[in-house]
């Protein structure tokens, strides 16, 4: 601990200068709830994120589990406070077919993971292991509907499987499988991203099929509304949103889909720990750009649901890079350095700005696959950067939202400049503040001077997440090189709070 104090001072006094932000907290004018959905994560039959990530099975005497679950996986996303789950995709979704994943397991026919590595795998992970697992980690499960080589027949049949609890065919077998009362799943994503992996659809095209689906996925709950969510957009594609939104009846519709990823290039993705400031730069442009398409994606939304009934539901956001070396190509595992931790510390704050319309989200993916929070090796399990922000800023679910305006000086490389500082803030159940702060700026320590309005304050205290270098990530080896610590940059006298922000650094407050 005192080699970290000692750390973060030199940080704070020698080894960097220090440039002057100013901002507003109106700590008087709490509006929307930051919809605790924001804090997804997501699942995917992909590489190691089900079998070996969270299922190890049943049998499995090295690694301790519950019914095949791992149980240090569990602790850690319940610490975590995942809110919701999407599972089984992604492109897998559209491939799958759940019958094929429920019954006794030495009977399931396999598949071949086409998408991912051509694998085949044994379907022991389905619908019931997820579901209860759901309840292991108390968070919601969020379906994904094969609509890409499925039926509307299968996909409603699903929703009877899981949700309905009088005498139907498909609970009568649910019970027969071990299971008498239905999950009640809320959450239903009606194919996943359909203009590729998922059919290659049209947007035209699709908004009919989702309207085919989406209709048939009622009548066979226990009277509870389901939240159906359309495959959205890919990044910029606001074509997509404006065809769906004009031809989907708002009364289908629970939530409109945006995937979006932080890849300098698709050709060249760049190494996951070895990138250059240079790349670094690019990543942080591309994180940034969730601004700009949340902003316009929204305004469109509000062409046509003024009223914002319909969410926008980022279900697939993160960092993608080269897989480790030496590791399947297919299976999309890569480290998670302190420019992840950068990556989910801006998004999240976008995110919870504009929470009366973002209101659900799922970070891509929960474990071994692309900007994880947990990887495994076997019988060990570390935690990423990534997760430590997702924890650090889980005091903003279901909070209501304050605004907070920054004035923010630039991160500069070459002639390119990026916002340094950015910031969401928000008021709990129990009246506590809670200011999150995210430096991406490389060199630079930033110290940002906020503005109390409406509300006097009397403490301040905080966690701090910050390394050495920005390539600095949790190993096997070496697993809590970075963790948040105490911070002790931030200082309240009378309405004025001020902040010193390292280099590349999030930091969470709690004012009171
Ligand atoms: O998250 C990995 C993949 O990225 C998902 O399967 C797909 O939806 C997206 O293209």
């Amino acid at each position: 601990m005192k080699k970290v104090l000692l750390f973060f001072s030199s940080l704070f006094f020698t080894q960097y200068s220090f440039a002057q932000n100013t901002a507003v907290l109106r700590a008087d004018a709490p509006s929307n709830t930051i919809s605790k959905h924001i804090y997804g994560h997501f699942a995917e039959h992909l590489g190691r994120c089900i079998y070996g990530g969270f299922y190890v099975g049943e049998g499995n005497v090295s690694i301790p589990n519950t019914n095949g679950i791992r149980n240090d996986v569990v602790a850690a996303l319940k610490t975590l406070k995942v809110p919701n789950l999407r599972w089984p995709g992604g492109c897998f979704a559209d491939t799958y077919h759940w019958k094929d994943g429920v019954g006794p397991k030495a009977n399931r026919p396999t598949i071949v993971n086409t998408w991912w590595g051509g694998v085949t795998e044994n379907n022991s992970f389905g619908t019931h292991d997820f579901l209860n697992m759901c309840e292991m980690l108390g968070a919601e499960p969020y379906l994904s509907g094969n609509v890409g080589s499925g039926t509307v027949q299968e996909l409603k049949d699903w929703v009877q499987y899981t949700n309905f609890g009088g005498k139907s065919p498909m609970s009568d077998w649910r019970r027969q499988n071990g299971r008498d009362k239905p999950w009640h799943v809320k959450y239903w994503g009606v194919g996943n991203e359909a203009w590729g992996c998922g059919g290659n659809m049209t947007a035209e095209y699709y908004a009919n099929v989702y309207r085919q689906f989406a209709t048939y996925m009622t009548g066979v709950t226990d009277g509870e509304e389901i939240f159906r969510i359309a495959s959205g957009a890919s990044s910029n594609d606001y074509n997509w949103t404006e065809v769906l939104m004009k031809n989907v009846p708002l009364n289908m519709l629970g939530g409109v889909a945006l995937h979006h990823y932080s890849v300098i290039n698709w050709d060249k993705k760049g190494p996951s720990t070895t990138f250059s400031e240079e790349q670094y730069f690019n990543t942080m442009q591309e994180a940034y750009k969730m601004e700009e398409l949340v902003t316009k994606h929204a305004a469109i939304m509000d062409k046509y649901d003024p009223q914002k009934k319909v969410a926008l539901v980022v279900d697939e956001w993160g960092g993608w890079y080269e897989v480790e070396p030496g590791t399947n190509p297919g299976f999309l595992y890569q480290q998670n350095t302190m420019r992840d931790a950068m990556i989910a510390g801006l998004t999240l704050n976008i995110f919870n700005n504009h929470a009366d319309r973002v209101r659900m989200a799922n970070l891509a993916q929960a474990i071994n696959v692309l900007q994880a929070v947990i990887l495994t090796d076997e019988e060990k399990m570390i935690l990423t950067p990534t997760y430590h922000v997702m924890e650090m800023y889980n005091v903003h679910q279901d909070a209501k939202l304050l605004p907070l305006t920054i004035q923010t000086k630039d991160y500069v490389l070459g002639s390119n400049k990026l916002p340094a500082v950015s910031g969401s803030a928000s008021k709990d159940a129990a009246g506590k503040t809670h200011i999150t702060l995210t430096n991406i700026d490389a060199k630079t320590s930033q110290t940002v001077s906020i503005n109390v309005q409406g509300v006097k304050y009397k403490t301040v205290r905080g966690r701090i997440l910050a390394s050495q270098k920005l390539q600095d990530y949790n190993s096997f080896q070496n697993p809590n090189k970075i963790v948040p610590v105490a911070f002790k940059g931030a200082n309240l006298k009378g309405n004025n709070l001020e902040v010193k922000l390292p280099p590349f650094s999030v930091v969470v407050l709690e004012v009171i």
